[in-house]
């Protein structure tokens, strides 16, 4: 038998050695975590770190984009970016929301870096504002809430943690720090969603891109004299359900002068209205789909973080689903202008009722308890009329319920014109039969 020549043998060892490699490299591969989604960061950013800055080393996309929402400033027919007043828009909103801070200051919202700015320039702010009011301004808020409590936080006035509040909106009010994954960041939304059973650490990717705007996109009030922040969503988080929690509660924002209506302000219910069975939202659309939509830069695919009005940016916004983008823009439009019209007359007949209401309180014969009826019908419509009114879509998030709420706010409205009405004249014929 021939011996193996030398140059076989050194093949042989070739291949065994490489073989060896081979398996080795195979091991250590599938030993390795699995990749994580984007580039690996290459700064470690603290939990809950409150600048938008220091995240941005890693995610130069998102944050450059981020940072646009600082220079917007274009206006569309009834949302946009421009700094304007929605009570010179309409003088009816003075009227509405006579004797309380909404009459003396009304602005159109403005981008997520502008919100520090913009809290502390309102009007509305004085002495005895509580801090509670910079929990959906500040990317601040949620470190603070790890280390005081809410409870504590919210115990404090405005000014008193100014010092403390430097940063706009960011990075923080949104994801976890370094796994970057979107989660409930207020306290008061964790709450909420327990009272209504839900579990958000259980909500799909898709739930989590509408959810993370209801950590500030919601109606809210503050609870007692620890001004504690509440979403008032107990009974659920239809119209009808807030009503009977704030009937249920009694609570009360304001005392309409002259009227003595106990009213209630409604602040950009976003999130209730969208999702009570939207169109959209019944078809698994999120927030983030419109507002946020997939942008390139060369190779990178990433979530535009630049949210503003997506009707100024409709081809990104609408177009990944419309193929007929200036269509579904014209329909917009159309709802936008329908829901307008409606929400007028909505306010002429509020305007109506509260100067009926006030007729009937100054007349010391009024029949008390017609008047009081009266009253309840005029705080059922204005809260409802607002929660459309101060939604920030005129409309487009969920046309048929917002025009379903205006038509139940006509009507109430008028109700409660004529039950004045009734209240005095039944006090006119008493007097008339004595
Ligand atoms: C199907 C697309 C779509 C979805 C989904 C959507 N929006 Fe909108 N949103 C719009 C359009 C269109 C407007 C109207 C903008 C305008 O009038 O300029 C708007 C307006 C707004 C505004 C006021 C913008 C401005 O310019 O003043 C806010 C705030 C807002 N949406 C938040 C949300 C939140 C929060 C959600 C989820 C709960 C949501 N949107 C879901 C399309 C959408
Ligand atoms: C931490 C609170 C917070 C969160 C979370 C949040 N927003 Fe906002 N958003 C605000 C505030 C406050 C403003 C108004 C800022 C101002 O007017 O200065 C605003 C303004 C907006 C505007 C109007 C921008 C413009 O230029 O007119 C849109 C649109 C919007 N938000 C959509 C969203 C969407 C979509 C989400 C979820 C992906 C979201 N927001 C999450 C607090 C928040
Ligand atoms: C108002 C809420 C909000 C804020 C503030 C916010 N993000 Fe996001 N971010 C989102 C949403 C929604 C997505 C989409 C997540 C998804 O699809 O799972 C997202 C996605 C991302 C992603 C995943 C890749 C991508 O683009 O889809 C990264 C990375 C990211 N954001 C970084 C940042 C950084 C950095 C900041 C601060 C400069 C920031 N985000 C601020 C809501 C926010
Ligand atoms: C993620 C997908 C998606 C995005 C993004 C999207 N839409 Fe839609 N839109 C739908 C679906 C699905 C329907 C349901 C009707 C259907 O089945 O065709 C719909 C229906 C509509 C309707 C008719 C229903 C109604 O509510 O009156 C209008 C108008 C509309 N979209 C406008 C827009 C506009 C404007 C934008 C951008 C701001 C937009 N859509 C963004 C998926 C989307």
């Amino acid at each position: 038998m021939r011996r193996p020549s030398l140059s076989v043998l050194i093949l042989t060892a070739i291949i065994v050695v490489l073989a060896g490699g081979l398996i080795a490299t195979l091991l250590f591969v599938a030993s390795q975590p699995a990749p994580q989604r984007g580039i690996p960061p290459l700064v470690e950013v603290a939990p809950n770190e409150p600048v938008s800055a220091k995240w941005g080393l890693n995610f130069p996309n998102q944050y450059s984009t981020f940072l646009l929402t600082e220079q917007n400033a274009i206006s569309t027919t009834y949302g946009g970016s421009a700094l304007i007043s929605k009570l010179e828009q309409d003088p009816r909103l003075v009227t509405l929301f006579a004797g309380m801070a909404f009459s003396k200051d009304y602005n159109e919202d403005r981008g997520h870096r502008r919100s520090l700015e913009d809290v502390r320039a309102t009007r509305r702010v004085n002495e005895t504002t509580p801090a509670t009011c910079y929990s959906c301004k500040s990317a601040n808020t949620p470190s603070l809430w790890a280390e005081m409590g809410m409870r504590e936080f919210d115990k404090q006035k405005f000014f008193d943690m100014s010092a403390r509040i430097t940063e706009p909106i960011g990075c923080a009010n949104c994801h976890e720090a370094n796994t970057m994954r979107l989660i409930v960041t207020n306290p008061a939304l964790e709450e909420a969603l327990v009272a209504l059973g839900k579990d958000w650490r259980t909500f799909t990717r898709q739930e989590m891109r509408t959810v993370v705007c209801a950590n500030c996109h919601v109606e809210y009030y503050f609870q007692g004299d620890d001004k504690y922040l509440v979403f008032p969503w107990r009974n659920g988080t239809r119209i009808e359900e807030i009503a009977q929690y704030y009937a249920d509660t009694g609570f009360e924002d304001w005392k309409y002068p002259d009227a003595g209506t106990s009213m209630i302000k409604m602040q950009h219910p976003e999130y209730e209205v969208y999702t009570a069975d939207s169109t959209h939202y019944r078809a698994g659309v999120a927030c983030a789909d419109c507002h946020m939509p997939y942008t390139r830069d060369g190779a990178a695919k990433f979530s535009s973080h630049n949210i503003q009005s997506p009707l100024l940016m409709a081809e990104a916004a609408c177009g990944a689903c419309h193929t007929d983008v200036s269509y579904a823009v014209e329909r917009a439009k159309r709802i936008q202008d329908q829901v307008h019209e409606t929400m007028l007359k909505t306010e002429d007949a509020l305007i109506a009722a509260i100067e009926a209401l006030k007729a009937a309180a100054s007349d010391a014969n009024a029949d008390q308890s017609k008047l009081a009826e009266a009253r309840t019908l005029h705080r059922e419509a204005q809260l409802r009329w607002d929660f459309i009114s101060a939604e920030n879509s005129m409309g487009f998030h969920n046309p048929e319920e917002a025009l379903r709420i205006l038509a139940t706010a006509i009507d109430l409205a008028r109700q409660a014109q004529l039950k004045a009405i009734a209240a005095s004249q039944t006090a006119l014929l008493a007097s008339a039969l004595r």
